[in-house]
């Protein structure tokens, strides 16, 4: 069942993804060679309870971990770990922040250091099919049309989309309905309406799209080695347009 959300819901969910996004600009900093992604994740939770909220992950589904740390072919749900970021590593973190029963999720995609010009192509075009799909995301709209954008643009560049894991509804809760892949047709699936909150999230790989499940029944990697990157925003869907609730460039 989709539920449409409040203005007043959408006012504390993207207070939430404020918080969240002011987290991703302090990583731009602080994620450089050397640096563990244990340490990233303590940083992160600190940071989240610094600012009043709860590290919604922790146990969510049985998750150990506030932050999900997915390095080079790591598709997503990478544990923290003591490995060492070093020069030409791409790291996507992803987490999820409940601020007074308001959750917000955005996985944002870090260079370690110098990127292969591949490499930094795929960062850039990831982000960039994250905002088209975002584009999509009108009222009167359907949801193939999200994915569809994001399929287009991204297999035209020469890289694969990940099927197995999609962007979702979000509210009180971290995963809701609808599903909201990344790949479709224009026109079809469900319509948008007003007030409805989603994540986008695209995946987007070098090589084949294909996924591994490592033996931690968790973390998903590429069955042939290409690297992935990600980006994820929360969003509301108004009258207005789409609203990035939680847009790094309004962080106070
Ligand atoms: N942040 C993830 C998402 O984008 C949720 C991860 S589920 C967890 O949907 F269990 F790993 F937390
Ligand atoms: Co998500």
């Amino acid at each position: 069942m989709i539920t449409i959300k409040s203005p007043r819901e959408i006012e504390k969910m993207t207070e939430s993804g404020q918080l969240l996004a002011s987290i991703h600009v302090a990583l731009r900093d602080f994620i450089k060679p050397g640096v563990t992604t244990n340490e990233i994740d303590k940083f992160v939770e600190q940071k989240i309870v610094e600012g009043g909220g709860i590290a919604a992950q922790i146990g969510y589904e049985g998750y150990e971990y506030a932050t999900c740390t997915s390095v080079n072919d790591e598709i997503c749900h990478g544990f923290p770990s003591d490995y060492a970021l070093k020069n030409g590593d791409m790291v996507k973190v992803d987490f999820c922040i409940d601020l007074d029963g308001a959750i917000s999720d955005s996985c944002w995609c870090y260079a370690v250091g110098e990127l292969t010009d591949e490499h930094a192509r795929l960062m850039e075009v990831t982000k960039e099919a994250l905002y088209r799909g975002i584009e999509q995301a009108q009222v009167g709209n359907r949801i193939g049309d999200i994915g569809a954008a994001i399929q287009q643009y991204a297999e035209g560049e020469g890289f694969g989309v990940v099927r197995d894991f999609i962007g979702h509804g979000i509210g009180p809760t971290i995963h809701e309905d609808p599903q909201v892949p990344h790949y479709g047709l224009p026109g079809k699936g469900k319509r948008l309406k007003e007030g409805m909150t989603i994540t986008i999230e695209p995946m987007i790989t070098t090589g084949t799209w294909q996924m591994q499940m490592d033996p931690n029944g968790w973390t998903a990697r590429t069955r042939d080695g290409g690297f992935c990157a990600q980006y994820e925003h929360s969003i509301a869907i108004t009258a207005d347009g789409p609203v990035l609730m939680t847009d790094q460039e309004t962080v106070k």
